[in-house]
């Protein structure tokens, strides 16, 4: 059972995704991508996760209780993140999750399956959050460049990614066959440059810890060393 979080203590977490979130992925997604729910039945998420070139990543509000157990040093090097949470665990269950993203790197190109954040989350820099860290775990896998799929209509969507550097790479006619709209092709190049680097590190550092947000992000440093 989910639980409010407390808002005086709210964080926002970023962590690898596991088998335990997959409910709460699932309702996430199908809340916002109602129309590609056809193609995202439960069982994929588990497929997705045992598929070596894909990479989830949520964000999610942990209970108060987990919070304070993650402030202990000890506590957060051998529970968050590790291979421990991998499967059914009582701490991930306790989260609440609020968004995420998933992408899969083939070649030097990581191309982002989804990326959402639960309505009432909206406009407190968490979708900007799961995109940098997206783009910085590509970086780190040696992806050269990042690309995505974004309905034409979706104009909040395509002004966070243009704002990080997207630019439209070409379009797919009539892709979405719900609205009949079009796909726009966004694509970032070259994140291992180092005027990427230097810029998506100034918004990252923007969005970390910002304590004027209702949900200030914590994306733990040791995040990349598990699997994600
Ligand atoms: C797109 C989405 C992930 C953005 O998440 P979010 O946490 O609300 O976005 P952020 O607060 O991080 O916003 C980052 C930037 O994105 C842009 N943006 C986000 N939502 C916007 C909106 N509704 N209108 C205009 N710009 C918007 C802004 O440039 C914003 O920067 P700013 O706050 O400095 O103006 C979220 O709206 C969502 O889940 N939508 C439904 C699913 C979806 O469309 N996913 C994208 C598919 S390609």
């Amino acid at each position: 059972m989910l639980q409010s979080p407390n808002m005086a203590t709210a964080r926002c977490l970023f962590r690898p995704m596991t088998e335990a979130d997959i409910p709460q992925v699932y309702t996430i997604d199908h809340e916002c991508f109602p129309a590609e729910s056809l193609f995202r039945p439960y069982s994929n998420y588990a497929r997705e996760l045992r598929n070596s070139m894909a990479h989830y990543i949520v964000a999610c509000i942990p209970s108060e209780r987990r919070m304070r157990q993650l402030e202990q040093p000890w506590l957060k090097k051998h529970l968050l993140p590790s291979p421990h949470l991998h499967g059914p665990n009582e701490c991930t269950q306790e989260d609440l999750l609020i968004g995420f993203t998933g992408f899969w790197i083939i070649l030097d190109e990581a191309h982002i399956i989804a990326i959402a954040v639960t309505e009432p989350f909206r406009r407190q820099r968490i979708g900007q959050g799961l995109l940098l860290s997206a783009i910085e775990k590509a970086a780190r896998m040696h992806a050269r460049m990042v690309t995505l799929e974004v309905r034409e209509k979706n104009l909040g969507a395509q002004s966070m990614y243009t704002k990080h550097g997207f630019y439209v790479a070409g379009r797919r006619p009539h892709y979405y066959t719900d609205t009949q709209e079009d796909a726009v092709l966004m694509t970032i190049d070259n994140i291992q440059g180092g005027d990427c680097k230097t810029r998506l590190a100034a918004m990252k550092a923007e969005t970390l810890h910002n304590d004027s947000l209702a949900y200030p992000v914590v994306i733990p440093d040791d995040m990349w060393e598990a699997r994600a």
